[in-house]
């Protein structure tokens, strides 16, 4: 058992060293394609992640309200990530929501270890960093702050931020708000699939059982960006994500064999597909592979909230509507604690054949 002694990536960024730690390096093969986040941004060239504008998702209109989801569908099927814009919630809220998740990240790590998790002992919520999981020891350049925030009765507010005070607050309002939003969209990806509109929605566990999970994601400053990744290429296990970030580049999806790296768009959040989707949607709707750079000049920080179904009460398969005689099940059945073992088993898999 291996037990991590390596300090928080925040104060690591803060020492001044000049060479990052050889956990952070990322293996040769990768390294060729981690650019300049800033130069990556401003390529105006090759496709660009859609913005989809929702202004008209419950529109009264009922051909301008199709209108919109055919958008939505398009996006959900060629790319499976979105900056959705005039979503509903508030540029006031948003903001209150990164001022307060800023303010907790300023505090002095000391302080902020008091909300240490403890993953050994199944403890996941509070502050953290990754562990080391495999036998390389790869490490990722972040911090985090994770959290589960709705439904209500399901949090525990006790290992809440209480720096700054307005900190539950505001990330109750949003957390209520992004539900409803997660509604909208369920509804809507619901009848782009020809099921009823609550379908997907009871899917993944209904009001009762859909989990609400924030993740503020802390990259530091990072002293050798073209050696690191903030987060590894990876797909998000969710229903579905959202995310708000503090308009620093950084989140690159992987599309057509290429990466591409997500501009900053004003007041929008972005909207991952996950993997219970696509799975519950046979594919038809996409989990996109996607990782975050870091760079040297601008901390980075982002609000991922990841709506999950229950770990064991569902069991995640395509829906009869989406498979045919042509369009076959893509996806064995599996609870959604099931799916997370299969993949991590996968990768350890695929460790072990890289070290070959
Ligand atoms: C994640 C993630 C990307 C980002 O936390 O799952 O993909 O932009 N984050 O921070
Ligand atoms: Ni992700």
């Amino acid at each position: 058992m291996v037990t991590s002694v390596l300090p928080r990536v925040e104060s690591l960024a803060s020492s001044g060293i000049q060479s990052i730690p050889k956990e952070y390096i990322r293996p040769q093969e990768e390294l060729t394609s981690i650019g300049n986040v800033f130069e990556e941004e401003k390529k105006e060239e090759g496709p660009q992640v859609p913005t989809i504008d929702l202004t008209e998702i419950e529109s009264e209109d009922k051909e301008v309200q199709e209108r919109c989801r055919q958008e939505l569908k398009k996006a959900a099927m060629e790319w499976g990530v979105m900056h959705l814009v005039n979503h509903g919630i508030s540029e006031e809220l948003m903001d209150r929501v990164r001022k307060v998740g800023q303010k907790f990240f300023e505090l002095p790590v000391e302080e902020k270890e008091k909300y240490a998790n403890d993953q050994s002992s199944g403890n996941v919520q509070g502050y953290g960093s990754k562990l080391a999981n495999n036998a390389s020891g790869q490490l990722e350049w972040e911090d985090y702050f994770f959290h589960l925030i709705f439904p209500e009765d399901k949090r525990d507010l006790s290992i809440w931020p209480k720096i700054p005070s307005e900190y539950t607050e505001v990330t109750s309002e949003y957390a209520r708000q992004l539900r409803g939003l997660a509604s909208k969209i369920l509804s809507a990806l619901s009848i782009c699939l020809g099921l009823e509109e609550g379908r997907l929605e009871k899917e993944v566990g209904g009001v009762e059982e859909l989990l609400l999970q924030l993740k503020i994601n802390y990259y530091p400053k990072c002293p050798q960006p073209e050696l690191a990744l903030g987060v590894e290429a990876h797909t998000d296990i969710s229903a579905l994500t959202f995310i708000l970030h503090n308009m620093v580049p950084g989140l690159q999806l992987f599309y057509q064999g290429k990466w591409v790296t997500a501009k900053c768009v004003p007041n929008s959040i972005i909207m991952h597909i996950g993997d219970t989707i696509e799975i519950l949607s046979n594919g038809k709707f996409k989990s996109i592979l996607h990782r975050g750079l870091v760079n040297k000049e601008k901390v980075r920080i982002s609000w991922a909230v990841f709506c999950e179904p229950p770990k064991d009460k569902i069991i995640l398969k395509p829906l009869p509507e989406t498979v045919s005689e042509t369009e076959p099940p893509l996806f064995p059945p599996r609870t959604f604690a099931q799916h997370i073992e299969h993949k991590l088993f996968r990768k350890t898999q695929d460790n072990l054949s890289n070290s070959n």
